[in-house]
């Protein structure tokens, strides 16, 4: 996870005491865990140690038996997804989604948070910044001269790094 808002002070996103079972099993028991603003942490665990259903419940996809998520103070537990994601929040997956017959340029400029009507997509009516915000990501990640390229013709690991870019374009604070 990587915050883009390292302006506040304290944890953005605190973990207190998270439980979540299926059935009688717990999948996480009384898990704390923390991040700073500014900060990159890593969460690593054998296969079945709780990680991806870490991330459900921070992303709203799981709901815990007991615990809070508190993301700058507020608790996600009862909220809905999307309420979640318009807060900043966006996660990336194992096998990206990604338009395959359009430029990554094209892709990041989609995902961007500017308003989805048809005049929006037309050059004249679309946002300043909205192409230096594309490839300040893009350079942040080391693939700043792939702008141009089709997704579909890049490496799997290319589309890998840049759709972590889409994510961080998706919701402009955190992921
Ligand atoms: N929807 C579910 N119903 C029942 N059990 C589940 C469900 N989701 C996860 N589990 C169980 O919870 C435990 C944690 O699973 P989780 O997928 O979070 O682990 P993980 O650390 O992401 O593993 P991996 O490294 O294999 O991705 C596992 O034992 C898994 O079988
Ligand atoms: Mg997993």
């Amino acid at each position: 996870m990587i915050s883009l808002s390292p302006h506040q002070n304290g944890p953005i996103l605190q973990v207190e005491a998270l439980t979540v079972s299926f059935g009688g099993f717990k999948a996480l028991n009384g898990l704390n865990f923390s991040v700073q603003a500014g900060e990159l942490r890593v969460v690593i665990g054998p296969n079945g140690a709780g990680k991806t259903t870490l991330l459900d419940v921070i992303t709203g996809k799981v709901r815990p038996r007991a615990g809070k998520v508190l993301f700058r103070n507020r608790d996600l537990t009862r909220l809905p997804e999307q309420r979640i994601a318009c807060l900043g929040i966006g996660r990336k997956f194992q096998t990206p989604n990604i338009f395959k017959t359009l430029t990554v340029l094209e892709n990041l400029t989609l995902a961007l948070k500017n308003p989805r009507h048809v005049l929006s997509t037309l050059p004249f009516f679309s946002r300043n910044g909205s192409h230096s915000r594309v490839d300040e990501m893009l350079e942040t990640i080391g693939l700043g001269g792939k702008a141009g390229k089709t997704a579909g013709l890049l490496a799997h690991g290319e589309n890998n790094g840049w759709s972590w870019a889409w994510s961080c374009c998706r919701t402009r604070s955190s992921f």
